[in-house]
C-alpha cells in the first residue's frame, strides 16, 4: 500500500509543469507557444532568458530528486527508489495536469540519476556539457548524455535494478527527443541562445 502511495505522490510532484506555471506567472509567456514549444528548461533558457532557463532546471530537476526520496521513504529497497523516479520522470513527461502531457525528462532524470548513481550522473552530465558546448544543440547532448547513461552504470558496476532503470530511461529520454532527432537530420535544429523569443 506505501509503495503505491509513494508512486502515485511521485507522480504527482513530477506532473507539476514548472516551466509552465513560472512562465505564466512570472514573465506572462506560455512556454509551448515560443521556440520548441516545449516546457522544459531549455525552452525557457531560449525563449526568457539564463536565469528562467536555470530555476525551471533547479526546480524539474528537484522533482527527480523527491521521486526517489518518496522511494526511499515508503520503503528503502533499491526497486521503489527506481519506481519513485521514475514516476516522477513519468508525471514530468504526461502531467495530469496537461492532459498528459509535458517535458522530455532530461532535467528530471538528471535529478532521479545523480539520487541513485552519482558517479553516472557526473560522467553524462559533463558529456552533455561538452557536446553543448561545442556543437550548440541540447538536443544532441540529452540524446547522447541519455544513451551513456546504461554504459556507465554498467561500468561503475550499479545494482541490477539501476542498469534496467538505465536502460529504460535512455530509450524513452531518446523517443521524447523524435521531433529534434528530426530536425537534427535535416539542420533545422535551433542553436541554443538565451533570451531568443520566436
Ligand atoms: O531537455 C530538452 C532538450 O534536450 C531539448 O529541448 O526545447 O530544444 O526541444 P528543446
Amino acid at each position: 500500500m506505501s509503495a503505491i502511495l509513494g508512486c502515485l505522490l511521485s507522480y504527482l510532484i513530477g506532473s507539476i509543469p514548472t516551466g509552465l506555471i513560472l512562465g505564466k506567472l512570472l514573465w506572462g509567456v506560455d512556454l509551448r507557444e515560443h521556440g520548441s514549444h516545449n516546457i522544459g528548461a531549455t525552452n525557457a533558457w531560449r525563449t526568457l532568458g539564463k536565469g528562467p532557463g536555470i530555476i525551471i532546471f533547479l526546480l524539474d530537476f528537484l522533482k527527480g530528486v523527491i521521486g526517489v526520496a518518496l522511494g526511499m521513504y515508503f520503503a528503502g529497497t533499491p526497486l521503489m527508489m527506481v519506481l519513485g523516479g521514475i514516476m516522477a520522470i513519468v508525471g514530468h513527461s504526461w502531467s495530469i495536469l496537461l492532459k498528459f502531457k509535458g517535458g522530455k525528462g532530461v532535467a528530471t532524470g538528471l535529478g532521479v540519476i545523480v539520487m541513485l548513481m552519482p558517479s553516472t550522473a557526473l560522467m553524462v552530465f559533463l558529456i552533455w556539457f561538452v557536446i553543448v558546448l561545442i556543437t550548440k544543440y541540447v538536443s544532441l547532448g540529452s540524446i547522447v548524455a541519455a544513451a551513456c547513461v546504461p554504459l556507465f552504470a554498467w561500468l561503475f558496476n550499479q545494482p541490477c535494478e539501476y542498469i534496467v532503470f538505465s536502460v529504460l530511461a535512455a530509450v524513452f529520454v531518446i523517443y521524447r527527443h523524435k521531433t529534434n532527432i528530426g530536425r537534427l537530420l535535416n539542420g533545422t535544429e535551433s542553436k541554443i541562445k538565451a533570451g531568443h523569443r520566436t
